[in-house]
């Protein structure tokens, strides 16, 4: 059994309740950051070597360390919860069963941050998780630890919930910055980072759910400790949400030194395939990571084997390799068909692409198109080099890394399964064409898709 540090507490009755957090050990974090120097706490949080649970893995410490701080300028820190990856929803699971461990980081993290006004931004459709955050945050008001003058140190802080309308472009930190301030979720160019000019123009730090609710163990057992748990620069904890053609989808903490065949076949993870069908391939940072056919994610191209850490994902860069990216793992079986999987993708990224950039706005849609005319049987083989070049165009070429999140899946599908790609436009008169525009097919290595 691995070490648990976020989930640990998750199964205790009743610790949704401030009565039963305190009771298991919590708000001790808040008692001991707030005797410390705040520069002492952001060491805590470098010297742990915690990185962003966001999907980029950017150092925390680091991050906090480039909030401009000019003297009268208000700062504030704000949390993203707004968690719209396709295959991602751990930062859910913890809101939903243990909010007080974000409120308990998000108030050391101010304190840290110099903010006194702090925000957590939710996703539109985690309406039931508002209330939750909401009575969570009224109890630890109530108890002293927020508010005004918090355990009588002259530190004060405000807690609240904003929820978004439900655009998958204002997790990404500026739109959500634009959103926050009552706008349309569009990117900003960047620089001016956040940092220096964010929320109202103030320096503002946006991090992960997950990533703010790491800070309590961090300052709880010292940054060194954390540290001491994974590997290189993968350390403490990370949650997975894992789901796809397994017996056990769910959130799982992991400790980032186990093998990617540990996670997917152990009884104490995914439980192995589902019917057991054979491992096809998998997406294992979340819908904007490279996919990785089932050779590739057991070993790296070096033979070695892979593990769940983000050096290891990474290993081979984007052409044998992936990213950790947000923890969200997709598992697909032999039955699943690579195609219409991108498919689904790129229509989805379509259909979230803000269009302030062209790349972006056009190459989103022409993507979809041609993928749906290979999954239907009506495209020609030069079409998929036609969809290779327009991701290309695409990628590096946009105001924020929605574009190269719509490109990359893409990208990978060719790269490793061309064949498939090929197959489809070889056997048109196997794919016959729904109203929805799915294609069910013949072949009985296709599942049917309508529902
Ligand atoms: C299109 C897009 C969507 C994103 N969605 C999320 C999200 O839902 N949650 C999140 O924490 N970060 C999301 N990010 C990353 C954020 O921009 C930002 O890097 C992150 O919140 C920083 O927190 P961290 O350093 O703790 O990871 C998204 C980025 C992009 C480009
Ligand atoms: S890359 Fe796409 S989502 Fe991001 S700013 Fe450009 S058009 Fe909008």
């Amino acid at each position: 059994m691995g070490v648990k540090l976020l989930l640990e507490k998750a199964h205790v009755v009743g610790i949704r309740t401030y009565e039963v957090y305190r009771r298991e050990g919590g708000y001790r974090s808040v008692e001991k950051a707030l005797k410390m120097a705040t520069t002492y706490v952001v060491e805590e949080v470098k010297k742990s070597g915690l990185r962003g649970r966001g999907g980029a893995g950017f150092p925390t410490g680091l991050k906090w360390n480039f909030i401009a701080k000019t003297e009268g300028v208000p700062r504030h820190l704000v949390v993203n919860a707004d968690e719209s990856e396709p295959g991602t929803f751990k930062d859910r699971y913890l809101m939903e069963f243990i909010p007080h461990i974000l409120i308990e980081g998000m108030i050391v993290s101010s304190y840290a941050l110099g903010s006194n006004v702090s925000y957590i931004y939710i996703r539109g459709e985690y309406a039931w998780i508002v209330d939750i955050l909401e009575q969570a945050i009224a109890e630890a008001k109530l108890n002293g630890f927020l508010g005004k003058n918090i355990l009588g140190t002259g530190f004060d802080c405000e807690i609240y919930v904003h929820r978004g309308a439900g655009a998958y472009i204002c997790g990404e930190e500026t739109a959500l910055i634009e959103s926050l301030e009552g706008k349309r979720g569009n990117p900003r160019i960047k620089p001016p980072f956040p940092a220096v000019k964010g929320v109202w123009g103030r320096p503002t730090v946006v991090n992960n759910v997950e990533t703010i609710a790491a800070i309590v163990s961090i300052i709880n057992n010292g940054g060194d400790e954390y540290a001491k748990i994974g590997i290189g620069k993968s350390t403490g904890t990370k949650l997975m949400s894992a789901c796809g053609n397994i017996n056990k989808p769910g959130v799982y903490e992991i400790d980032m030194t186990i093998s990617v065949e540990e996670f997917i076949y152990s009884d104490e993870y995914c439980g192995g395939m589902a019917n057991g069908k054979k491992l096809k391939a998998c997406i294992p940072g979340g819908s904007s990571v490279p996919i990785l056919p089932a050779n590739l994610l057991l070993t790296t191209a070096k033979g070695e084997k892979r593990l769940m850490n983000y050096e290891s994902l990474s290993d081979g860069g984007f052409t044998t390799g992936s990213m950790m990216g947000s923890g969200g793992f997709i598992i697909l079986n032999e039955d699943q068909c690579v195609v219409k999987h991108t498919y689904t993708l790129a229509r989805f990224y379509r259909h979230e692409s803000c269009g302030q950039c062209s790349p972006c706005r056009e190459g989103t849609g022409w993507m979809e198109k041609i993928l749906l005319n290979i999954e239907n049987g009506k495209a020609k083989l030069s079409d998929i080099d036609l969809l290779w070049d327009i991701q290309r165009k695409i990628e590096g070429n946009t105001i924020c890394p929605l574009g190269d999140a719509a490109a990359w899946p893409v990208a990978a599908a060719i790269r490793h399964f061309r064949d498939e790609f090929e197959w489809h436009v070889k056997n048109p008169e196997a794919c016959l064409t729904s109203n929805y525009g799915l294609a069910h097919y013949a072949d009985p290595i296709h599942i049917p898709v309508l529902t």
